[in-house]
């Protein structure tokens, strides 16, 4: 088989192909066409490892994150992510896998995938897992696949419509649509929950599911869930969790036990991953038994005590990522969840609720509280007061910054007006809450006595205000100006 490798050279590593053994070696330049070849080196900038060190270490000050700061950031669960997640993933033997290894040996590493799957299908309540999309929303497109290939396998086509509340995270219609699904929006009642009746009017013949997470975008818990899934499972259809809220639950109810059919973990929220800025992420998308054929090829199984890729699975929908998802995220998540144990994650979840309702209670007076109730792992904020005095959601939070804390989700969920999603995690202190109350008591006093500091912020972070858009459209890519 052929082999690329590195070998030194005069001025540097050059890569080598090597073809069938006993076939001399030949530098990978040698099979290039000629025309193809460059003739001077690539013109990168030449600098010393202490000034790429300086580079790279200033530029990470620059950039807020969970390991320098508080971060509130609701619906995104930023809490700490212990470092001997990172340690374990950079094991050896977990780093230097190629995904073209033959099974006999990579055992180990089928294993922590295998019993990964098995520790989500008990945590989940669904005993079919996949680990092979890389994030929510590759997820939800998958467990909608499934619930498309189940229905398609039934006969029944007519079935072309998802259900999804108006507190849902953006993705899920995306995703539904992505699907090729009609997407039904339903509205939600004064305390912020599913409304049944609305639901009870859109659901029929051709409900094919309906996506929800509990707790809700607003923090909130379905106390209706049972009736839901009995309302949707007696018109024939399904039950998606969106399982992004997973820190609320862990241990305490499980979607399979709501009733729920299929559903996605963000690996990268409740399971202690870095992420922010973009990823890396890794998502287990878990099912009942009924779509489990459905699920990605190839599935990690074990046969007796050897593990194996098994794609002998003909109702697969296939592949939705290369290869068997994002390794390294599993082996984090894996260590984490057997660290904390069964008792360990209840009380991530329960300690979760507390600090949230915490910071609630103490911020209720000076910021409007849509939702009275109490709530679960975040709360929404509605900054309408303080806009009244002239300062909008967008310059409070941007005040936020100038103490040293990321702003909470601002202006979702939509339902509403100038909305603060607060999750302040369990891994925060009572001194650290503490401290961002006194920070958003201050900024409240601000807009009352000093709104143009409020309307003016940032004042202290490396860049103001950004285009954003701009930014995005128009990136700005080079190491140095032309
Ligand atoms: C409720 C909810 N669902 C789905 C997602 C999508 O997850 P991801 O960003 O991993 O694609 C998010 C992400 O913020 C979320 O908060």
């Amino acid at each position: 088989m052929t082999k690329l490798i590195y070998e030194k050279s005069t001025s540097g590593r050059r890569a080598v192909l090597l073809p069938e053994p006993g076939v001399s070696r030949k530098p990978v330049a040698e099979l290039i066409p000629a025309r193809f070849v460059r003739q001077s080196g690539p013109a990168l900038p030449e600098v010393s490892e202490l000034e790429a060190v300086r580079h790279f270490v200033n530029l990470s000050r620059l950039n807020h994150s969970i390991d320098t700061g508080f971060y509130p950031l609701g619906s995104c669960t930023m809490k700490y992510n212990p470092k001997v997640n990172d340690a374990m993933a950079a094991l050896e033997g977990f780093r230097e896998l190629h995904p073209y290894q033959p099974e006999e040996q990579v055992q180990g590493a089928l294993e922590v995938i295998h019993t990964l799957q098995e520790l989500i299908g008990e945590i989940t309540g669904l005993p079919a897992v996949s680990l092979q999309a890389a994030a929510g929303a590759q997820g939800e497109l998958l467990g909608l696949m499934l619930i498309k290939a189940y229905f398609k396998d039934k006969g029944e086509h007519q079935r072309t419509k998802v259900i999804v509340p108006d507190t849902a995270h953006g993705t899920n219609p995306a995703s539904a649509a992505m699907a090729g699904y009609e997407v039904i929006e339903i509205g939600s009642t004064e305390r912020g929950l599913v409304d049944l009746e609305a639901l009870k009017a859109v659901v029929g013949p051709d409900t094919a599911a309906i996506m929800l997470t509990n707790p809700s975008t607003l923090g909130l818990f379905e106390e209706d869930i049972l009736k839901v899934q009995k309302v949707v499972h007696e018109a024939g259809g399904l039950l998606y969790y969106d399982g992004a809220n997973l820190n609320a639950i862990m241990g305490l109810v499980r979607p399979g036990d709501m009733g729920f059919d299929v559903c996605h973990l963000n690996l990268h929220k409740s399971f202690s991953t870095p992420h922010g800025g973009g990823g890396p992420g890794g998502c287990a998308v878990a099912c009942r038994p009924h779509l489990e054929p459905y699920l990605p090829v190839p599935h990690v199984s074990k046969k007796e005590s050897r593990y194996f890729l098994d794609w002998d699975r003909p109702r697969s929908v296939g592949k939705i990522k290369g290869f068997y998802g994002n390794f390294g995220i599993l082996v984090r998540a894996l260590t984490y969840i057997l660290a904390h144990g069964k008792e360990g994650l209840t009380q991530v979840s329960r300690d979760a609720i507390l600090s949230a309702n915490y910071l609630k209670e103490k911020l209720k007076d000076s910021y409007k509280l849509p939702y009275s109730q109490p709530c679960m792992h975040e709360f929404v904020l509605s900054g309408v007061w303080q806009k009244d005095r002239g300062c909008s959601t967008t310059q409070v939070a941007k005040r936020m910054l100038d103490h040293g804390v990321h702003a909470p989700t601002v202006y979702f969920p939509l339902v509403v007006p100038e909305a603060m999603m607060i999750e302040p995690t369990e891994t925060e202190s009572l001194q650290t809450l503490d401290e961002f109350v006194e920070i958003m008591l201050r900024i409240d006093k601000e807009t009352k006595e000093n709104p143009e500091i409020v309307r003016n912020a940032p004042h202290n972070t490396p860049v103001g205000r950004l285009d954003e858009a701009l930014a995005a459209r128009k990136p700005n890519l080079r190491w140095k100006p032309l």
